[in-house]
């Protein structure tokens, strides 16, 4: 039996992660970047968001994937490389690689920590798989390491499921594809498969995003003390509340944290005022439609799209040819 390899590239760098985020907080529109959303507590709670019923994102995407496995198998190489971009428990992926008989799996996060678990037990699944865990900050491009040792005559196979890719401005995600792009490399049939959350009724969009149980906006809130710890700032949660709103114009659902009165935040080199009703932008989920998404594969340099969705097109799966 193979034995999965880890390798961590991403180091913490506190001083920099503060400025970033004190540079956004003191913007005329405060705003923070999505992925600190994701400490521990608030990793756990987007899993719980995967279940609850308004936001059927995951559920539908899993559906369109057992649904099409058959016809996927067409268009997605066997004995290919598997990148899977944003890991985690390696479920997703894990579902895929023994029908389409993945040779090599490279699971990435930020963290080797994140997926040390998942690839010990999907090593027992997949003896003869292997295997490597690598730890990356891949949220401004992906860059494959020479120290994975990938063989360019392998297909590879990229896999970035859940619509994070609407996290993304569309500029940010034209130049996050193009970078999934070239690290397709050079072998034939190599490509990206790639699930994206399609444009739906704003009412809808928005509970999906601001459920009753208050799963959603307790993900929200987490940022607060997530950004304490970080810069050592002194939010507290009582002072503001959870928003989510449709921008039709930009097709995104945005969340904000809102003050609920007057409010001072201090941490140990500043001050900021915000007023009652003043809000952080703190993630945008962009919905996208077929040809839209079609056109940005296109753009990136992908050649062939094949795509999958189900009767009401309320989410695709893509597979685009590097
Ligand atoms: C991770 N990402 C695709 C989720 C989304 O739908 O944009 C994050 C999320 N934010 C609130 N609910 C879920």
């Amino acid at each position: 039996m193979n034995i999965p390899q880890f390798i961590q590239l991403y180091q913490h760098n506190a001083s920099a992660v503060a400025h970033e985020l004190l540079q956004g907080l003191s913007a005329p529109q405060a705003f923070t970047s999505p992925k600190y959303l994701y400490d521990t507590l608030g990793s756990r709670l987007f899993e719980a968001i995967t279940e609850l019923p308004e936001y059927d994102l995951t559920r539908t995407e899993a559906q369109l994937m057992r649904l099409h496995s058959a016809d996927m198998i067409r268009h997605v190489p066997t004995n290919a490389c598997w990148i899977d971009l944003g890991a985690g428990n390696c479920e997703k992926a894990g579902r895929l690689l023994g029908p389409l008989k993945a040779e090599r799996y490279v699971a990435v996060d930020i963290s080797v920590d994140f997926v040390r678990q998942a690839l010990g037990s999907l090593q027992h699944q997949h003896p003869g798989l292997a295997m490597v865990g690598l730890g990356t900050d891949f949220s401004g491009g992906l860059d494959l390491p020479d120290v994975l040792g990938l063989n360019p005559a392998q297909a590879r196979v990229l896999f970035y499921p859940g619509s994070s890719i609407g996290n993304f401005t569309p500029d940010q995600a034209l130049d996050f594809l193009q970078s999934l792009h070239r690290a397709c490399g050079t072998a034939m049939g190599s490509g990206l498969l790639i699930g994206v959350d399609l444009v739906k009724d704003a009412a809808e969009l928005e509970a999906a995003y601001d459920d009753a149980l208050g799963v959603t906006a307790a993900f929200d809130l987490n940022l607060l003390l997530h950004i304490n710890r970080l810069v050592g700032s002194d939010f507290a949660l009582r002072d503001w509340r959870h928003l989510s709103r449709f921008n039709a114009l930009e097709s995104r659902v945005e969340m904000h944290l809102q003050a609920r009165h007057a409010v001072t935040v201090q941490w140990p080199s500043g001050v900021r005022l915000f007023a009652a009703g003043e809000t952080i932008h703190t993630e945008n989920a962009y919905k996208w439609t077929v040809p839209n998404f079609e056109a940005l594969l296109h753009s990136a340099g992908f050649t062939q799209t094949r795509v999958w969705t189900d009767r009401a097109q309320r989410f695709a799966v893509f597979w685009a040819t590097a």
